[in-house]
Order: structure tokens, then C-alpha cells, then sequence
């Protein structure tokens, strides 16, 4: 008999173990799972599959939309929908909430999701993701608006995921560490190939698009300038840089071999707070980033102790490996 762990026996022994995963928030994670199945289906026919190239539209935050966001973004409403287990759906390629319909019942969990993150890698067959955060109402009231999403980082119950790649692997945090499964094609199941995923304190690899460099502020500048200083600078060591461009792809580099990532503030467009939207990208990327033992700033303040004033609400990210994002905070405080 095969000693493999599926993603469904791997919750079942979470629920039934440690109790805190109460059976709904099971089945929803379940559900994304098997919607992540369904994307990574999608993703693969590429060419063959009516799903390359853009679809004419705009999403909220003035972005191209391409066919795979907006498949990507249905598969997940459609399989999330009818379940009982959600109150609200909210998602970058949706300019406000979707509340579950009236014909389903309705739970009390809130999830978000990128549905598809590293659009622009789609058409050169590059890694793509999905990449999904979930909350809990608050108790009491009925019905359910935008204000329920607006909670801090600290209070998302699972947060994930899927990338991708040569490979389609789902990576996964409930608050009990990081645990990585990879998708049997044969099977058709996630299997359980990583648990406990840590992050080494120390890196000789950075992401960040060099490209911005000249609208970078200060402290970033002076933190990029002294690793490309290598051997003979202030850090007396070289280190090696990689950009996929699918914050997907980087972070799950970071969580199996170290790193860090840096997506920050620039004088580009002033007034926004970063690229990067806080609520279904920041978010859960730094909680998984945190179980496995590293940091997430953005560079003054903790990302997941910021309290969001709206949805599609972006921030400024540096994240990964515990001693690099440390000294990225430190010369934000001019140290
Ligand atoms: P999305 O495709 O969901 O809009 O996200 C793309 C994000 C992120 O995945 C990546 O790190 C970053 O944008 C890349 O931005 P640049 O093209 O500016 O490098
Ligand atoms: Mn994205
Ligand atoms: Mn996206």
C-alpha cells in the first residue's frame, strides 16, 4: 500500500488532530484545490485551448485583462459558489464583492484570490499561479459587505497558493507551518511532498525588478547597491538575483531554497503605495513566508498588522529570509 498522503487525508488529520480546522473551512480549502486543478488544466492546453492571449477588457485597478485571468477568476467563483461554506468571494479581476446567491447557502468564511498571478508570463509559457487568502466574518451581523474583508493580515485562517510550473505544486498554511503538495496528473490528487518548510535566516539571492531602479527610494537603493557590490562591499560576499516576473514563481523559491523579494514603493506613481495589492497577494504570501520562519515588511510596519481601508489596496512588499528583510527594515528607520 502506497504511503502517500493526498491533500484530503492530509486536512482530515489536521481536523481531526489539532481541531482547528473546523470541517467547512475544510471543504472550502478542498474546493480551491480542486479549482487549482481545473486552472492548471487550463494553463496546460495553452495554444491548444481557447485560453492564450488577451480577452479586450480592463479590470478595476486599469489592468489588461487576459482570457486565463478571467477563466481562472469563473472556475474559482463557479466551484466556491454553491458549497454553503462562503458568505463572499472577492478577487483582483472583480471591481467589488461577490456575495455567495441567495439560492445557496450562505457560510461564514470570506476567501480572496488572485486568480491568476504573473499574467504576463501566460503567452511565453513561464510560471503562473494562484494565489488565495481566507477569512472569517465577523460573528453576529447578517448579511455581508465589503467592511467584513478589511481585517489585518494576522486574522486570515489559511492562506495559499498554486503554482504552475514544470510542476503544479499547492502550497499551503492553516497556521501550523507550510506544507507543500504536488499535483499526480495520473491520480488526479495533490500528494503531500513537503512539510514543515522553513526558511534559511540567511541568502545570497535577491528579486526585484532592476529595471525601476532609478525610481527607487534610498534605503532600497542603498540595500540593492551593497549585494551588487558583492566580495569587495560592505557585505564581503556575492549574491545572485533572479526575476520571474510571477510573484508565484518567486516565492516559492523562497520558501525552498531562500531569498528575498522586494516589490517596493517607487516614484513612478507617487501616490500608490506599492504594485502589489494587499489583500490577496501581500497578505497570504506573508503568512505562508512567516510560518516558514522568515519576515514580510513593507518596510516600516509588519505587513500582516496592517489594517486595510479598502479592497484592491496596494502596498509595498519585502519578504523572505529573516536577517535580509531585517536589515531592508533597518535602513528604512535610517539605521
Ligand atoms: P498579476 O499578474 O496578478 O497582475 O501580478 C503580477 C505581479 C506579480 O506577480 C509580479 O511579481 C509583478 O507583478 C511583476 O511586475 P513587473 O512586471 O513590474 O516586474
Ligand atoms: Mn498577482
Ligand atoms: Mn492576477
Amino acid at each position: 500500500m502506497s504511503k502517500k498522503i493526498s491533500l484530503t487525508r492530509y486536512l482530515v488529520e489536521q481536523q481531526r488532530l489539532d481541531g482547528h480546522i473546523p470541517p467547512e473551512l475544510r471543504l472550502l480549502l478542498e474546493v480551491v484545490a480542486r479549482a487549482c486543478k481545473s486552472i492548471s488544466r487550463a494553463v496546460n492546453k495553452g495554444a491548444l485551448g481557447d485560453v492564450m492571449g488577451t480577452a479586450g477588457s480592463e479590470n478595476v485597478q486599469g489592468e489588461i485583462q487576459k482570457k486565463l485571468d478571467i477563466i481562472a477568476n469563473e472556475v474559482l467563483i463557479e466551484a466556491n459558489e454553491w458549497g454553503g461554506h462562503l458568505a463572499a468571494m472577492a478577487s483582483e479581476e472583480m471591481d467589488s464583492i461577490y456575495v455567495v446567491p441567495n439560492r445557496y447557502p450562505q457560510g461564514e468564511y470570506l476567501l480572496m484570490f488572485d486568480p491568476l498571478d504573473g499574467s504576463s508570463n501566460i503567452d511565453v509559457n513561464v510560471s503562473i499561479g494562484t494565489i488565495f487568502s481566507v477569512l472569517k466574518k465577523s460573528e453576529g451581523e447578517a448579511g455581508v459587505s465589503e467592511s467584513d474583508f478589511l481585517q489585518a493580515g494576522s486574522q486570515q485562517v489559511a492562506a495559499g497558493y498554486c503554482v504552475y510550473g514544470p510542476q503544479t505544486t499547492l502550497v499551503l498554511t492553516v497556521g501550523d507551518g507550510v506544507a507543500m503538495f504536488t499535483l499526480d496528473h495520473e491520480q488526479g490528487s495533490f500528494v503531500l511532498t513537503e512539510e514543515n518548510v522553513k526558511i534559511p535566516e540567511d541568502t545570497q539571492e535577491f528579486a526585484i525588478n532592476m529595471s525601476n531602479m532609478r525610481h527607487w527610494d534610498t534605503p532600497v537603493k542603498r540595500y540593492i547597491d551593497e549585494c551588487l557590490q558583492g566580495k569587495e562591499g560592505p557585505r564581503g560576499k556575492d549574491f545572485n538575483m533572479r526575476w520571474v516576473a510571477s510573484m508565484v514563481a518567486d516565492v516559492h523559491r523562497i520558501l525552498t531554497r531562500g531569498g528575498v523579494f522586494l516589490y517596493p514603493w517607487d516614484k513612478r506613481e507617487p501616490e500608490k503605495a506599492g504594485k502589489l495589492r494587499l489583500m490577496y497577494e501581500a497578505n497570504p504570501m506573508s503568512w505562508l513566508i512567516e510560518q516558514a520562519g522568515g519576515a514580510s515588511t513593507n518596510g516600516k510596519q509588519r505587513i500582516l498588522d496592517i489594517e486595510p481601508t479598502k479592497l484592491h489596496e496596494r502596498v509595498s512588499v519585502v519578504l523572505g529570509s529573516k536577517n535580509e528583510v531585517e536589515r531592508v527594515t533597518a535602513y528604512h528607520s535610517g539605521l
